[in-house]
């Protein structure tokens, strides 16, 4: 099941996807979060704290930057670009994706 969380500023997302993600994987669910906002801070609102968000989002910049290479492979992405979260949620914060490359995950 995939489930994506829009809305304008402000709404709610965040709050609602960190809420949905925890506890989905409370009821033994496999959560993969994906973190795609311009500003992303779902590490904050999943409980992994404000210095593991940023290090997260460090990752993302850099790739988009070109300092870093993409990922070739979809686990190379969550391995490489993501962090443990509290109820066994994994988080990956990833971009929109502009322009697909061959092999892009
Ligand atoms: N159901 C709710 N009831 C009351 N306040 C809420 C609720 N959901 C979120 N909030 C509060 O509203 C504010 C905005 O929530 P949140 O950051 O989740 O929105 P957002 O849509 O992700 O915002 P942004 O567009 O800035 O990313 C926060 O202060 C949050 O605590
Ligand atoms: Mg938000």
């Amino acid at each position: 099941m995939k489930i994506a969380v829009a809305g304008k500023g402000g709404a709610g997302k965040t709050t609602v996807s960190g809420t949905l993600a925890r506890a989905l994987a409370r009821e033994d669910h496999e959560v993969l979060a994906l973190d795609a906002d311009t500003n992303p801070m779902l590490g904050v609102s999943l409980g992994v704290g404000p210095e593991e968000t940023e290090r997260l989002n460090a990752v993302r910049q850099a790739i988009d930057d070109g300092e870093v290479e993409h990922q070739s492979t979809t686990d190379a992405l969550i391995e490489n670009c993501g962090t443990d979260a509290p109820d066994g949620v994994r988080l990956v914060v990833v971009s929109r994706i502009d322009r697909v490359d061959p092999g892009c995950p």
